[in-house]
């Protein structure tokens, strides 16, 4: 970034605005997330009670459940942020990776930007429901798939070959019988 697009951002920053994002700028996800989602999550990542969830130790293990990718993708604060697909997606991986758990965010693939232009549309108009189901899939790791089970592509398992050999049933040679005495 320009030493004057940075001094422009930092003045944003300072004055409370910079929704709007500066076409071509290098993307810092900590400053996407200072500028789009810390005024309502804050800095540490606990939100406020009852209204903003807490990230912390949290938001990775959406993660881990059937349609939690979708859901961190879909809630209003991501999906309508003035971010395009590229940024949000590395801001989510900031905020999974940040806010933890970090094991969970590490072991699973990152959020792109295909994936995001994929789901984001259209943003989900009621969360508390969705968020439920996916709290409850979470509390019951063997339990029912969850709110899009349909996630997981079902790959055909590979053709079978004959494990058998050519030319009929393994030793059938047969050892020679016992041998009759031979008399003296
Ligand atoms: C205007 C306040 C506000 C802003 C700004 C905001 N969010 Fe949120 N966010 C919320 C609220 C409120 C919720 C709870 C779900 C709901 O009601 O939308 C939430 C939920 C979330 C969740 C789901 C967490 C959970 O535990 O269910 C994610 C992920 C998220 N926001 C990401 C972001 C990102 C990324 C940004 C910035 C690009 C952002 N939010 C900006 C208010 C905000």
């Amino acid at each position: 970034m320009s030493r004057r697009g940075r001094g422009l951002l930092q003045l944003g920053l300072a004055a409370g605005v910079g929704l709007a994002v500066p076409a071509g700028a290098p993307a810092d996800p900590h400053v996407d997330y200072m500028l789009h989602c810390r005024g309502c999550h804050l800095e540490d990542g606990s939100g406020a009670p009852g209204i903003v969830p807490d990230f912390r130790n949290t938001v990775a293990r959406f993660l881990t459940v059937p349609g939690g990718r979708r859901y961190l993708i879909r809630v209003p604060g991501s999906a309508q942020s003035a971010l395009p697909d590229d940024r949000l997606a590395e801001v989510l991986n900031f905020i999974v990776r940040r806010y933890g758990p970090r094991e969970i965010a590490e072991s699973e693939p990152p959020f792109t930007a295909g994936e995001v232009a994929a789901s984001r549309r259209p943003p989900l108009s009621e969360v508390g429901p969705i968020r439920e189901a996916l709290l409850r899939a979470l509390a019951e790791p063997t339990a029912a798939p969850g709110a899009e089970a349909a996630e997981a592509t079902t790959s055909p398992s590979p053709p079978r070959t004959s494990a058998a050999p050519p030319g009929g049933t393994p030793g059938a040679v047969l050892p020679p019988g016992p041998r009759r005495p031979t008399r003296p």
